[in-house]
């Protein structure tokens, strides 16, 4: 069930006007600075011309991204129009499903995922991957968090323990499980358990991070702390996320990338999207007149 976010929607904001422009998201007196930054930043990840089929259905076309580095991106777009199959051609989750044939790049630095050559386990490892619906192994918190360094061979008790510490405060959780790291991650609440998934993610140090509707089975208040968690953990990863939730995105994304029908109509700056799109179809979405 999607849950009212009871925050008001930011007020829209002119672009490069006299005044200082104000933020769409929850922090505003750090964006104007924050907003060069990422406009200029490199970019992590660079989609060029994407083409992706489920059997004889195409449902991709000719998809070209950039994601810059230290930035969030969003995706948005009406349901089916193919922003989780975006979302797992990096990762190449997409070949865990049978029948999908890839055509185009995704380029991580140098390097073409699509390539034959390319080590998908290795490449998993640069990419952390947080669902929906929280997915805690029914193991201990601190297992949770351990296993992705556990399954690359890491025995040293130090290591891990340090990597735990770090991640569970990198997620904004250390200090509501640090005295029950043994514990069952089931006896988490749902925000909890979410965190804990972005803890496991991390653990492994991921380059990017990849979120798909990561707030959508959370309460306000526990939507509220993974979006503040998502603004901190730009500061040392990249982070892409579909939402549904349009006030989500202005709130936590320097980019949004809006997408129909398995085409990307339009990607700039979240502030611009929403509030001053080039396309007609862009605004007809983020104004409500359809999806
Ligand atoms: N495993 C699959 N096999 C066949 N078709 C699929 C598969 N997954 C997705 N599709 C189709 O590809 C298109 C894009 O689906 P996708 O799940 O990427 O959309 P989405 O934008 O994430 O939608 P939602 O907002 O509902 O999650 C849809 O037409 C969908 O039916
Ligand atoms: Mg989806």
């Amino acid at each position: 069930m999607e849950i009212e976010d009871p925050r008001p929607i930011p007020e829209p904001v002119v672009l490069h006007a006299p005044e200082p422009a104000r933020a769409t998201t929850a922090r505003p007196e750090v964006l104007p600075q924050a907003l060069s930054a990422a406009m200029t930043a490199e970019p992590a990840l660079r989609v060029q011309g994407l083409d992706l089929w489920y059997g004889a259905k195409q449902a991709l076309f000719n998809i070209d991204l950039d994601v810059r580095r230290n930035t969030v991106m969003s995706l948005i777009g009406p349901s089916g129009c193919g922003k989780s199959t975006v979302l797992r051609s990096l990762n190449r989750m997409n070949d865990l499903i049978d029948g999908v044939r890839i055509e185009g790049k995704v380029l991580l630095g140098d390097q073409d995922l699509y390539d034959p050559k390319v080590d998908v386990i290795e490449l998993r490892k640069r990419m952390g991957m947080v669902f929906q619906k929280s997915n805690p192994f029914p193991k201990s918190i601190y297992e949770n968090v351990a296993y992705g360094l556990r399954i690359h061979g890491v025995k040293d008790s130090r290591v891990l323990d340090e990597a735990v510490e770090t991640s569970l405060v990198g997620a904004g959780l250390w200090e509501e499980v640090k005295d029950r790291l043994k514990d069952s991650a089931l006896g988490l609440s749902g925000g909890q358990q979410q965190r804990l998934c972005i803890a496991r993610a991390l653990a492994v140090k991921p380059e990017l991070i990849l979120m798909d509707e990561p707030c959508s089975a959370l309460d306000p208040i526990a939507t509220g702390r993974v979006e503040e968690l998502i603004f901190e953990l730009k500061k040392d990863f990249t982070i892409v996320i579909v939402t549904h939730n349009m006030q989500q995105a202005a709130r936590v994304s320097d980019f949004t990338a809006f997408f129909w029908l398995g085409k990307l109509v339009e990607v700039d700056l979240t502030e611009k999207i929403f509030t001053n799109p080039s396309q007609r179809t862009t605004e007809d979405y983020i104004t409500g007149r359809f999806g």
